[in-house]
């Protein structure tokens, strides 16, 4: 069993507007099974697929998954994707698989509801995101897996300069032809929630790389229930005004490391969440021991970074440095309501740029949204020891809109070494919080000009590495 962690040097060059940010570092999340060799490997056109992008390869993606069982207890097996058009429907995978992307494949999800099965919702939400009862299954499913890889081979196409167009290759790609499902969302004609381009439940042992998503109907990456998901080296991409496609959402999963991604998309780029008002806090499963790094994007309509709104399982031990936003509507955003209960502590975010972001740290305790009536408005959640710090904007609109909620402040909200260039007179609007501060401009809000006190505030020194394993 080699534990051995593989050290990588990168060099990361960011240019935003006129700040030129250049940091160097180690890998800190393991290379979990990414380099697993699997002694069996078939190709999915040995099933019958055809890659004209006008066959349907669902059956072929399947009988090639269910031939590929009996290899599981051999130590795994290759499902290999070569240069094509595959369209399909949803498929799942099994344990100890690699799904194996051809630099030319690309993977098209049928624009044919039914070919998208319909399941139960998720314990924690209650029911669908967007509608009440069942849901869409996702392209790429998986439920109960141990050791999954889904890989393809990405050619360094993760730019680190903002608003270079970077759909140009699609290397590895899986597009989920999302548009039909947003226009069936805005007319308001679906019957089940939009399902995801890929969503991996009670699975320990994923591995996501080197791939492209493009278009998803709903959120990109949805690992929920999960533990030792990494993913690293994507790309993800959705038009600015698509609705709802988040890039990666970490659900009520634990050691999640997320790593050199570009993300563009038109809404969040990663949130980490941990199921919805009485189911979430039913359901008591958190998300924690989560590292995000080096991440490139914009959201259009979303965060950088955000957390929530979805939270009563409890949302602990966040590590985020190193991302590089443009064009985007916030920085840095939690989430949450009353009803929610839960809790989001120890989040230590740093080293952010930002460019053209309207609202670079928002924090709002009424978000609303609930899944129906049943919630308690009195269950209200604790938002505690949050730090962000080395932050730099220009072209921000609001340095920070920052309103917990009355009778449950959130507290120990740190910042340190922040330097936004704003265009509002208000750059600040605090209430119901309170915490410390250090190096701020402009000036911080009355609620935060305690001076920053390292025993008070969750830093650096508190930190641990992402706790992934190699399981295989
Ligand atoms: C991803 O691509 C890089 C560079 O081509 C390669 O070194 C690495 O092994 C790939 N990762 C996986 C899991 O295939
Ligand atoms: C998957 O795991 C969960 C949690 O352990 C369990 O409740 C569920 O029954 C399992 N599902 C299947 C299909 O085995
Ligand atoms: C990520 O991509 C870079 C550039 O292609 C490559 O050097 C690196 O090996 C990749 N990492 C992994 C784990 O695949
Ligand atoms: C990339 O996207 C831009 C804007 O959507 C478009 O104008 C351009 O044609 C695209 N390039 C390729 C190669 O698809
Ligand atoms: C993969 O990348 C190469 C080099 O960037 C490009 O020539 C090729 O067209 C890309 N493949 C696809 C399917 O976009
Ligand atoms: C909703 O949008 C879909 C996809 O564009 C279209 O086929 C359908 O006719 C629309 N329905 C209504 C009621 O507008
Ligand atoms: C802060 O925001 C609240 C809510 O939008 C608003 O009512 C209030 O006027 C703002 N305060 C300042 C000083 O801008
Ligand atoms: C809540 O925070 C406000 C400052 O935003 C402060 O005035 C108030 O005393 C705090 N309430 C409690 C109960 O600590
Ligand atoms: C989180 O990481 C710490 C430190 O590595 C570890 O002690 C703890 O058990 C982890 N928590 C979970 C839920 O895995």
């Amino acid at each position: 069993m080699k534990t051995s962690a593989v050290l990588r040097i990168l060099l990361v060059l960011a240019t935003v507007g006129q700040f030129l940010w250049t940091a160097m570092a180690s890998s800190y999340c393991k290379e979990m099974g990414s380099s697993t060799y699997r002694p069996h490997s078939v190709t999915v056109t040995e099933f019958g697929a055809v890659g004209d992008g006008v066959t349907l390869n669902t059956k072929a993606f399947q009988n090639a998954i269910f031939y590929l069982h009996s290899f599981a207890d051999k130590g795994g097996a290759q499902l290999f994707v070569p240069a094509g058009k595959w369209l399909t429907g949803s498929f799942s995978l099994i344990s100890h698989l690699t799904l194996s992307l051809d630099e030319d494949a690309v993977i098209i999800g049928s624009k044919d509801p039914a070919d998208w099965p319909i399941i139960d919702p998720l314990p924690s939400y209650g029911r669908g995101r967007e509608l009440p009862g069942a849901r869409h299954q996702s392209l790429i499913h998986g439920s109960n897996l141990t050791d999954v890889i889904i890989t393809g081979e990405h050619t360094l196409r993760m730019k680190f300069v903002p608003r270079l167009s970077i759909n140009e290759s699609g290397n590895g790609t899986v597009n989920g032809q999302g548009s039909v499902w947003w226009d069936w969302f805005r007319n308001n004609t679906l019957d089940y929630t939009r399902p995801h381009l890929i969503e991996l439940m009670y699975s320990t042992g994923v591995v996501i790389s080197n791939l492209t998503f493009t278009d998803s109907p709903f959120w990109a990456i949805h690992p929920v229930y999960c533990s030792q998901v990494l993913i690293q080296n994507v790309t993800i991409l959705a038009p600015s005004d698509s609705p709802n496609t988040d890039g990666i959402d970490p659900d009520s999963s634990n050691n999640v490391c997320i790593e050199d991604c570009y993300i563009n998309t038109g809404d969040d780029l990663i949130v980490i969440k941990s199921g919805w008002d009485e189911y979430g806090i039913a359901f008591a499963h958190p998300s924690s021991n989560i590292s995000i790094r080096h991440i490139v994007g914009a959201a259009h309509s979303g965060a950088g970074i955000a957390i929530g709104s979805e939270m009563s399982g409890g949302i602990s031990n966040v590590q985020v440095d190193g991302i590089s936003l443009f064009d985007s509507l916030y920085g840095i955003r939690i989430k949450t309501s009353p009803g929610r209960g839960g809790y989001v502590k120890y989040i230590h975010i740093s080293n952010v740029v930002m460019s053209s972001v309207k609202t670079a740290i928002g924090i709002t305790g009424q978000y609303g949204e609930h899944p129906d009536d049943n919630y308690d408005p009195n269950t209200l959640p604790t938002i505690d020891m949050i730090t962000i710090e080395d932050i730099v904007g220009t072209d921000i609109n609001v340095a920070g809109f920052l309103q917990g909620i009355q009778g449950a402040n959130f507290s120990n909200i740190c910042l340190s070494n922040v330097d936004l260039s704003v265009n509002s007179k208000s750059p600040w609007n605090c209430s119901y919080i309170e915490g410390f501060s250090n190096s701020v401009s402009p000036e911080s809000c009355e609620a935060l000009k305690n001076p920053y006190q390292a025993s008070l505030c969750y830093t650096t020194e508190h930190l641990e590495h992402c706790n992934l394993v190699q399981i295989l």
